[in-house]
């Protein structure tokens, strides 16, 4: 069984590969001989999923899936939520997004967080949803140099570390694209 994943994002390419265990090929969007940047414009984690899986599709005729991740702090209401890539502005990088996010909670008492994932898999052009949540909280300052966005400044329920210190292995044990995937790998073996 082949699947394309429809992301440039190759920390999330590197994540799902280190979960496949010969469950399915999964072929990048590089590798299927696609160049494009997928736009991320809607309002909801689950809309711009289906954007780039429907995107993908539609130009490949082929089975495929992508995610979208948000970073959720409650003290924020949610924010930076579907925004976190661009939490510090349109261009920002992820050091920015940091030190905005540790900037804005200063003032805040609560520092629980969660990290949500949302996956759209498209088979023959319908669509099924899954999602994988990791609760948390964000750090007082950044640790680690691993992974990749906000996981320097994010520690998983159970964890006294961040993600940044965590080698794959031990982040995929708390991971929300961790627990998403294994969803829709479940779904596909047990067809
Ligand atoms: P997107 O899913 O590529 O739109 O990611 C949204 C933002 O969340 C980006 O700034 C990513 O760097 C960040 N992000 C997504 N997944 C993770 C993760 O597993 N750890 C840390 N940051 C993440």
């Amino acid at each position: 069984m082949q699947l394309i994943f429809a992301t440039n994002n190759q920390h999330k390419v590197q994540e799902v590969r280190s979960l496949l265990n010969n469950s399915f090929t999964l072929i990048t969007l590089a590798e299927a001989g696609i160049d494009r940047d997928i736009p991320e414009p809607h309002a909801t984690l689950e809309e711009n999923a289906r954007e780039k899986s429907m995107t993908i599709y539609q130009l490949t005729g082929s089975d495929c899936f992508s995610e979208d991740t948000g970073l959720e702090v409650a003290a924020l209401g949610g924010a930076p939520g579907v925004h976190s890539a661009r939490y510090a502005g349109a261009q920002a990088t992820a050091d920015q997004n940091i030190y905005k996010l540790l900037q804005t909670l200063t003032s805040q008492q609560s520092r629980a967080a969660q990290f949500r994932t949302v996956i759209s898999l498209i088979e023959q052009g319908t669509e099924i949803t899954f999602e994988g949540i990791c609760k948390g909280h964000i750090a007082e300052t950044p640790s680690g140099k691993k992974g990749f966005g906000y996981d320097p400044v994010f520690i998983p329920e159970g964890a006294t570390r961040c993600f940044a210190e965590m080698d794959l292995e031990e982040k995929n044990q708390y991971s929300h694209r961790r627990k998403a995937f294994d969803q829709l790998k479940n779904y596909l073996l047990s067809k």
